[in-house]
């Protein structure tokens, strides 16, 4: 797992300077999920590609940016889905983004995910590794140093609902709402990395990415997205749902399949599964 983890930080430290460097323009291609790769992203995988083709642990990648999962190495047990620069919309506003990775073995899928980490690349570059316990990494002066590891408080007061309000579950925006009723603050930049490192780091609240109407499975993916982050929280001492079942006990069809995810602390996702109990 070290030369993993190692891995994971040179690419972090090639992706914070294309991020500083590369211009940014549209390329004419999609990805999978249909929407227009940046360049950005694709310089991204790329780095991610080339890094990992050096571990000889390393069986197969999968990355949002590819269709199909790609074979590295016959004698590796690790499957590593990544999603090298998960909300790159929100570079040209300069807001913070993030690289994402879920470190599987002998075959993807949640009840086989040993690892997970993600990379904010924000004011700083901050790297949280979630094996036994959920530890926070600061970049600096080219290294990447322990600070301490994270642990989420019983119950926050932050909130963060993603998707279209106008396409959400009357019952979800009582849900939502009845956070704001209690003094919950929202916190919602669209980067999925910064918002739930920002919870992580204050203490907790909840992340949501309800099914809707127009996405009754959500947006978020689950290799990529969804089973690291619930494997991050709950290693943190959270938990992490699609509104009836834990995340983690969710299987997947194909490496792009989606599911509506909540992540938050232990009250917060308590009361979720309360509210969709109550709506079948
Ligand atoms: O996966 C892409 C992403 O940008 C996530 O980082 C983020 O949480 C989500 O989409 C935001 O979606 P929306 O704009 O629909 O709330």
């Amino acid at each position: 797992m070290t030369d993993i983890f190692e891995a994971i930080q040179r690419t972090a430290k090639r992706i914070k300077i294309a991020i500083d460097t590369k211009d940014i323009g549209y390329s004419q291609q999609e990805n999978s999920s249909g929407e227009t790769q940046l360049q950005l992203d694709i310089k991204c995988d790329m780095i991610i590609e080339e890094e990992f083709s050096h571990v000889a642990s390393i069986h197969t990648i999968a990355s949002e940016e590819k269709e199909h999962e790609m074979p590295m190495h016959k004698a590796g047990k690790y499957y590593i889905a990544y999603d090298p620069l998960d909300g790159s919309s929100l570079i040209d506003v300069n807001l913070s983004v993030g690289s994402i990775f879920g470190i599987y073995e002998n075959a993807f899928g949640a009840k086989n995910m040993v690892a997970a980490c993600y990379v904010v690349f924000g004011p700083r570059v901050e790297m949280v590794f979630a094996h036994h316990k959920t530890k926070l990494h600061l970049l600096q002066d080219g290294e990447f140093e322990f600070v301490k590891e994270i642990r989420l408080k019983e119950k926050g007061n932050l909130n963060a609902p993603g998707g279209t309000q106008q396409n959400w579950e009357p019952y979800h925006k009582e849900l939502v709402d009845s956070f704001f009723s209690e003094g919950y603050r929202l916190r919602y930049s669209g980067g999925m990395v910064p918002d739930l490192h920002q919870l992580l780091l204050k203490g907790g609240g909840l992340f949501s990415y309800p099914g809707t109407a127009d996405k009754p499975e959500g947006k978020l993916r689950k290799l990529f997205e969804v089973f690291p982050f619930a494997f991050i929280y709950k290693i943190a001492g959270g938990e992490a749902t699609n509104g009836h079942v834990d995340l983690m006990t969710l299987s997947h069809k194909g490496i792009h399949e989606t599911s509506a995810c909540f992540f938050g602390s232990k009250y917060e996702i308590a009361r979720v599964k309360e509210v969709y109990a109550k709506n079948r």
